[in-house]
C-alpha cells in the first residue's frame, strides 16, 4: 500500500496501482458494462461479447472489490458468481400468503368457474388475464428502494426458506431496479426454473462424469435453489419468469398493468400472456398453447387464468387455500396404452435394484417407447401391476418415460400379482432393504458382478482416475478372469496378466499399463470420487478435500464434523461414515495409498520439476479433446502455473475455438506463444 498525496493507492493482484478514485470509476465502469451485457443478453436475446470476454469482466470487477471491499455494492454484478456458504436457510414468514390455484382438467369446470365470476361480480363486466402454468419453483422476490433485499421459497404457503444468496446468482433477476415509478417496496413473484436446454447439458456432464443423472428439470431446479453453495448455484443457469407483482406504495388498477410494470424494471416476464375478454377466448388460448408450449424453453403443466381488475380480485377474495378470482387449468399429459410383457431387474453399481418394464413398443410423443421405470418395490405394489396388463405409459417432463397406472377393464383372469425377487438376480444374494428405503439393495459388495465391474468402471472413469486404455469390455473380461475385483487391483496387475488374455499384443498390453500408471497423478478429489461412495458425487468429494484435506481425515471424520462441510448434510454423513466403518473398503483405500496415489493435497500441488514447472499459461476458447477443467488439471498436475490474463509473464496463450480476439491480439503483441491443445500434449510428452 502506497500513500501518494492526498489519494490512497493500491497494488492490486495484477500488480498494477490504483488509487480509490481510479478504482470506484473502473468498478463503476465494469458494472455498468457487465449490467448492459446482461441486460442485452437476457431482454432483448443479443449477445455482443463471449461468454469469455464477460467472465473476464466479472473477474475484474471481482478482483477490484477484494481489494477494496468498501466499493462492493449490495447490487454489484458480482453476486452472480455467488460464492457465500449456507449451511441452514432461515425461515421467514411472507407477508402475504403465497396460495396455490385451483385445478381443473375439463372445459366444463373452467366453465363452472366462469359462472362463479360472474355471479361474485353481480353480473358486471370483466376480462381475464391467462398465462402460462411454468412448472418450477414459486418464489418471492422482495425489494426495498429499488434493491433486491430477499428471496424466499413457498415453503408451506405461510412461510418459507430465505435463498437471496442462490437467487442473486440468477442472471436475469435484476439485483436493482430502475428508480423510475418503482414502488419503494415491493414483492415480485414467479417461477423459478432449469431451462430444458440447461437441464440437458447439465445431466450430460453428469453422465460424463459418472454421476447419478437428474430424472426433471423441475426437482433440479427446486434442489439446486436449497443448495448450501452459491457458486455451484451459479453455475447451474436457473431462470424465472415472473408472474405477480405486489406492493401497498402504489394503487395499480389491473394484473395486465403490474405485468407491464414487471417488463418495464427490467424483470423476466414470458411474452406468452394474453388478455381475453370472454371464456370463449380463454378456450382459444388453450388451444392455440397445448402444442406451441413444447416449443417453450421450460416444462408447462398448464395455463393460470386470472381475474384481471384488481378491484374485482379483492371483491371475489379467497377460500382458505385459493384465490377466486383465479384457476389453473391443467393439460393432459401424453400418454399411451399398451401391454407389460415382462420386468428387468437391474443390478446398480451401489447394488440398488431398479425394476424395468419391457413394453409392447408404442409411439408416444413422437418417439416409441420400449421401457418405463418402475423405481422401487413400492411402486410395484402402488400400481398393483400384473404380467400381461394393459398399462398407461406417460411421458411429462421426466427423462424416463413412467408406468403411470393399469387399464383394470382390460386386466385378463388369472394373471398373478408380481413379487418383488427376494434374492439378486445376478449373484443371488438375499436382498436388502432398510428401514425407511424405498430400494431394495444387494449387500455382495465385492462378489456381485454388476457392482464390482461398476465400481471399477466408475473408478477409471473420465473425472475420476481417468484411465482411458481400459475399456467396458476389458475390465469385465478381467474380472472374469478373476485379475481384477476392486479398484485397488487394477495397481498390481502384471504384464502377464494381459498379455494373455485374447487378442492382447505387446502394444495394447503397454498401454493398458501405462494408463493406469499415469492415473497416480490424479488429485485426491478424484481418488475420493473414484470410490464410488454412496451420493459422495464429483463437487462433493471436492467439498470434502478442500475442508478435510486428507484422506485420513475424510477415514476418521465424524458425522458431526462432516456435516459442518458445505453441501454435505445428513444422507451423504452417514453413506461416508457408513463407507468407512467396512473393513474392506479400509483395505482397499489402503492398498491404493500403497500404490503410491494421492492421499493429501498436498500430494495434489504441481510437481516442481513437472515438464511445465516455471511455465505460466492463459487458457482461452472451447477446446476439441478436453473439458476446460481437464486442461486446467493438465497444465497443474505437469506443474505448469495457471493465470487469468495475458501479460508480459505469460508463456504461452492455449487457444481453442472462439477464443476471444482481444486476447490473440495481446499475445501477438506481446509477443505470446499460442499453443493449440495438441502441442500442449506435445509440450508435456518433451
Ligand atoms: S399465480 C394465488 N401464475 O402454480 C396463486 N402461478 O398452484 C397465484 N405457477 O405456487 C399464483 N405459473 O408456483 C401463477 N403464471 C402463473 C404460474 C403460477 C406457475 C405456480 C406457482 C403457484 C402454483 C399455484
Amino acid at each position: 500500500m502506497f500513500l501518494i498525496g492526498q489519494s490512497i493507492s493500491f497494488t492490486t493482484r495484477e500488480g498494477i496501482i490504483m488509487t480509490e478514485a481510479a478504482a470506484k470509476a473502473r468498478i463503476l465502469e465494469l458494472t455498468q458494462e457487465i449490467n448492459h451485457h446482461n441486460d442485452l443478453y437476457y431482454q432483448k436475446d443479443q449477445s455482443v461479447i463471449s461468454d469469455l470476454e464477460f467472465d473476464q469482466l466479472l473477474k475484474e470487477l471481482i478482483s477490484l472489490e477484494g481489494e477494496f471491499p468498501h466499493l462492493k455494492f449490495p447490487d454489484s454484478p458480482s453476486q452472480r458468481v455467488g460464492g457465500t456458504i449456507t449451511k441452514q436457510f432461515p425461515t421467514v414468514v411472507h407477508k402475504n400468503p403465497m396460495l396455490s390455484l385451483s385445478n381443473t382438467y375439463s372445459e366444463e369446470d373452467l366453465r363452472d368457474f366462469d359462472q362463479r365470476v360472474r355471479k361474485g361480480l353481480g353480473d358486471k363486466p370483466y376480462e381475464y388475464f391467462c398465462e402460462l402454468k411454468f412448472d418450477g419453483v414459486a418464489i418471492s422476490l422482495a425489494y426495498e428502494y429499488g434493491i433486491l433485499t430477499r428471496g424466499v421459497t413457498r415453503g408451506d404457503g405461510t412461510k418459507g426458506d430465505d435463498v437471496t444468496a442462490n437467487i442473486k446468482t440468477i442472471r436475469s433477476i435484476p439485483l436493482s431496479v430502475g428508480k423510475v415509478d418503482t414502488p419503494s417496496y415491493f414483492e415480485a413473484r414467479g417461477e423459478v426454473f432449469m431451462p430444458r436446454d440447461a437441464f440437458i447439458a447439465l445431466n450430460q456432464s453428469r453422465e460424463v462424469a459418472g454421476e447419478e443423472l437428474f430424472a426433471n428439470a423441475r426437482n433440479t431446479a427446486s434442489g439446486t435453489l436449497k443448495m448450501q453453495d452459491s457458486s455451484v448455484v451459479a453455475s447451474r443457469k436457473l431462470d424465472c419468469f415472473l408472474y405477480s407483482l405486489m406492493t401497498d406504495d402504489q394503487k395499480i388498477y389491473s394484473h395486465e398493468k403490474a405485468i407491464q410494470m414487471l417488463i418495464n424494471m427490467g424483470f423476466n416476464v414470458s411474452p406468452t400472456f394474453a388478455r381475453c375478454s370472454s371464456i370463449e377466448d380463454v378456450l382459444d388460448y388453450i388451444k392455440k398453447w397445448e402444442e406451441k408450449r413444447l416449443e417453450l424453453p421450460l416444462d408447462t403443466d398448464g395455463i393460470v387464468i386470472k381475474v384481471n381488475s384488481m378491484e374485482q380480485q379483492k371483491a371475489l377474495g379467497f377460500t382458505a387455500k385459493s384465490p377466486r378470482w383465479a384457476i389453473a387449468y391443467k393439460y393432459k399429459s401424453q400418454s399411451a396404452a399398451t401391454l407389460l410383457n415382462s420386468i428387468t431387474y437391474q443390478v446398480g453399481r451401489t447394488g440398488a435394484i431398479t425394476p424395468v418394464a419391457n413394453l409392447q413398443p408404442v409411439q408416444l410423443a413422437g418417439t416409441t417407447v420400449k421401457r418405463a421405470s418402475l423405481h422401487n418395490a413400492n411402486e410395484i405394489e402402488r400400481l398393483d401391476l400384473r404380467i400381461g396388463d394393459t398399462v398407461f405409459v406417460e411421458k411429462g417432463g421426466d427423462i424416463i418415460p413412467k408406468v403411470t397406472a393399469v387399464d383394470l377393464a382390460l386386466r385378463k383372469p388369472d394373471l398373478s400379482k408380481v413379487t418383488f425377487p427376494n434374492h439378486c438376480p445376478e449373484c443371488e444374494t438375499p436382498l436388502e432393504r432398510n428401514e425407511g428405503e424405498a430400494n431394495h439393495y444387494c449387500p455382495n459388495i465385492t462378489g456381485c458382478r454388476p457392482q464390482a465391474i461398476g465400481r471399477i468402471l466408475h473408478f477409471i472413469h473420465r473425472n475420476a482416475m481417468d484411465i482411458d486404455s481400459l475399456g467396458e469390455k476389458t475390465v469385465a473380461l478381467l474380472y472374469d478372469k478373476g485379475l481384477l475385483k476392486d479398484p485397488a487391483d487394477l495397481y498390481e496387475l502384471k504384464y502377464e496378466d494381459i498379455f494373455q488374455l485374447e487378442g492382447f499384443k505387446e502394444q495394447a498390453t503397454s498401454n493398458i499399463l501405462q494408463g493406469i500408471e499415469n492415473s497416480k497423478v490424479q488429485s485426491l478429489s478424484k481418488v475420493v470420487f473414484g470410490l464410488g461412495i454412496r451420493f459422495v458425487g464429483r463437487t462433493v468429494a471436492e467439498k470434502l478435500v478442500q475442508s478435510l484435506k486428507s484422506m485420513q481425515a475424510i477415514m476418521d471424520a465424524r458425522e458431526e464434523a462432516l456435516l459442518e462441510i458445505p453441501e454435505i448434510g445428513q444422507r451423504i454423513a452417514e453413506s461416508v461414515v457408513l463407507y468407512f466403518k467396512d473393513e474392506d473398503n479400509l483395505v482397499m483405500v489402503k492398498r491404493l495409498k500403497d500404490a503410491g496415489l494421492k492421499m493429501t493435497t498436498e500430494d495434489d500441488i504441481s510437481i516442481e520439476n513437472g515438464p511445465l514447472s516455471d511455465k505460466s499459461f492463459v487458457i482461452s476458447g472451447v477446446f476439441e479433446h478436453f473439458s476446460r477443467e481437464e486442461i486446467q488439471d493438465l497444465i497443474k498436475i505437469n506443474g505448469g502455473k495457471l493465470v487469468s490474463s495475458v501479460s508480459g509473464n505469460t508463456d504461452y496463450l492455449v487457444a481453442g475455438n472462439n477464443m476471444g480476439p482481444s486476447k490473440r491480439q495481446k499475445a501477438e503483441k506481446l509477443g505470446i506463444e499460442i499453443i493449440s491443445e495438441s502441442d500442449l500434449q506435445l509440450l508435456i510428452k518433451g
